[in-house]
Formats: structure tokens, sequence, C-alpha cells
């Protein structure tokens, strides 16, 4: 039997226009440019200032940019899968109101919950449509609009977080390019390190949650650090010893941009150069679900094809986990 590869054949990215520095972050918390670049490695983000714009806008930027790069058809797309933790509403689905405004008349959607992992778990499962030969053209983004649900009062968390989505198409591919393989983890237990406490079924918004600042992003960040190191070099190791090979095979390893000591101390765990890791913490920040295609899109032209790429992230949930691509343009 034929083996049918899910392949990306197009990226895309977008960041809103407004750039919160390190210097604004001084005026609003206790907090200095000195501190935020050597414990995390940000220097800017960019921010959605537009009241009426959320997280399908910027997706829509996203898709849009997809379409023309790769001279496709609106209604030529068969799924788009939108990986979110800050979906425009509790329902329906941020990738419905996506696929609406950008005129893709015959796709069906969902959004992925997986925080910051959510472009690889959505990765995965839209990359297994194509294998199974069902579909032909699949669209994956990873998009948040983090300032939504930050406390900028909170220097812990606001200095962290910025706006962004990436996105690629997935179409079949019979020279053996594209997805080989992942290992996707997730463990519920972990969720009370990294979470918002409010707006879910167990705790509805009320005037006491709001009052409360329950409507945030509430992290323990030292906890989340050591168990993203931990989980981001396990499951690498995991996966290249499962498809037998080594670092030396890896032309890029792509992680989730967090904190630039998690990925420093990831790739020195994985004895891995640092010029092969992609990077743009320094000027979009974490963007949870948009951090690994925006460094796709930053890195698109660097990239060639048959090259090895290995994704690896970490995040609420508690999820994490690898995925290996080779490169196919
Ligand atoms: O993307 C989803 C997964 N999330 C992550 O991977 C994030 C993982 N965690 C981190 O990146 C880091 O833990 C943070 C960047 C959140 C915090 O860095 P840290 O080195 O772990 O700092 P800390 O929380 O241990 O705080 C050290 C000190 C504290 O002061 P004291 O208690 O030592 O006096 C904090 O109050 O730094 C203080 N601090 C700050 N100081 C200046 C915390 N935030 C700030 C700040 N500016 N913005």
């Amino acid at each position: 039997m034929e083996l049918v590869n899910a392949a990306i054949s197009a990226v895309h990215g977008y960041v809103p226009d407004y750039v919160l520095t390190n210097k604004e972050l001084e005026t609003m918390v206790e907090t200095n440019d000195e501190w935020i670049q050597s414990r995390t490695g940000i220097k800017t983000r960019h921010i959605l200032k537009d009241k009426d714009k959320a997280t399908s806008d910027m997706g829509v930027e996203v898709v849009k940019g997809i379409l023309e790069k790769s001279n496709t058809a609106p209604e030529d797309i068969d799924l788009i899968i939108c990986a979110t933790v800050t979906a425009d509403m509790v329902f329906p689905d941020t990738a419905n109101t996506i696929a609406d405004k950008a005129g893709l008349s015959n796709a069906f959607g969902y959004d992925i919950n997986a925080a910051c992992s959510g472009f690889l778990y959505a990765l995965t499962t839209g990359s297994q449509f194509i294998r199974t030969g069902m579909y032909k053209k699949v669209i994956v983004i990873g998009a948040d609009k983090m300032s939504s649900i930050i406390d900028y009062t909170d220097r812990a968390t606001c200095i962290i977080f910025g706006d962004g989505a990436g996105g690629v198409l997935l179409e079949p591919n019979h020279e053996g390019l594209g997805f080989q393989d992942a290992i996707l983890k997730s463990d519920g237990s972990g969720r009370d390190i990294l979470h918002m406490k409010a707006g879910g079924s167990l705790k509805p918004a009320s005037i006491e949650t709001v009052t409360a600042k329950e409507h945030f992003v509430y992290q323990e960040g030292k906890a989340v650090f050591k168990k993203a190191v931990k989980g981001m070099i396990g499951t690498t190791k995991s996966l290249m010893e499962r498809n037998n090979i080594t670092k030396d095979d890896i032309d890029w390893m792509v992680p989730h941009q967090a904190n630039i000591r998690i990925i420093n101390s990831v790739a020195h765990g994985l004895d891995f150069p640092m010029e092969r890791v992609m990077l743009n913490i320094e000027k979009f920040g974490n963007t949870t679900a948009g951090t690994l295609p925006l460094c796709l899109w930053d890195y698109e032209n660097q990239l060639k094809k048959g090259q090895n790429v290995m994704f690896t992230a970490f995040g609420g949930g508690l999820t994490w986990g690898s995925v290996y691509f080779k490169w196919a343009y």
C-alpha cells in the first residue's frame, strides 16, 4: 500500500502591531528590563489592542496568508483545527469563526485546548486525517490572545506572555516527507500549577470571581519550569530512540518559547547545539499555542527540503510532547 504522509506545504504567521516593551512594563509593575531579559530572554511582545478583535481575527490573517502563499482557494480546505486557550467565546469553537470569516465554506473545524502544547496536538491530529486519505487539505492554527487573560498587575505573568498566531497547511506527500512520528503526553494531576481558576463549569463567572481576579492565568513558575525541562527532554529522547535517529540527524529543534532558560536547559540536556534551535522569544514572548508556528514562519527561508525538524513543547494541562517532521519544500 502506498504511504501517504501529511506534509507541511505552507506556513504563515501574524502578530498584532502594538509592541509592549520591557520599559513600558516597568511603568506598570515593579520590574526592570534587566530582570526580564536575564530571567526570561524576552525584550518585547505584541499585544492586540483593538477591543473588537479576538483570537479568530489573528487566525484569519494566518489563513489568508496560507491560502495566498499556496495558491489555494478557500473552498478547497477540508478541515481547520485551531489550538487555543483563548477562544473568542467559551463556545462555539474559534475554528468555526475563523472558517466563516476566511470563507472556508467547505471546511469543518474544531478547537484543541492543550495550552502551550496545543499546536503539537493539533498538528498530530490534523496529520492523521491526511494519512488515512480522508482529507486532502487541512489547516492547523495555533493562536492566542493571551492579553485577554493576563493580569497586568501581576509581574510574575504579565512580563512573559504576548499575542500572536501561526499556522500551516497540511497536504498529502508521496515522497516520505512530512509527519514521521509523535509522542504526546498529558497529566491532569498537574492542573493546579497552571490554570485559570474561574470561568468554567466548576466556578462560573460571578462578581466574586472577578473581584478575586480569578479570570487570569495562574502559574507556579518554578514548578512549571522544572517539569517543562524534564518533559521536553524526555519525549524528545524517546522519539529519537523510537525512530533510530540521534541529535546529529536533527537539522532544527523547534521548542516552545516560554523562557530562554528552559530552552537552554532542554538543548543542554539533549547536548543539542543552540545554532540549530529556532528562537524568537526575544521579540514575541510566550504566545502559548502560537509559538511553534511563529518559529516556522520566522525560519521558513532557512528550512530546506528533506531536513529533519523536531518540535517540542510543554504547557498547562499538564500537556507536553515532541513531534518529528521531515520538511517538504
Ligand atoms: O508556557 C507555559 C509553561 N510556562 C512556563 O514554561 C513558564 C515557566 N516558568 C518560568 O519561566 C519562570 O519560573 C518565571 C519567568 C515565571 C519566573 O522566573 P523564576 O526565575 O522562576 O523566578 P521566581 O518566580 O523564583 O522569582 C524570583 C524572584 C522573586 O523574588 P524573591 O522572592 O526572591 O524576593 C520574585 O518575586 O524574582 C521576583 N520576580 C520578579 N522580579 C522582577 C518575579 N517576577 C519578577 C519580575 N520582575 N517580573
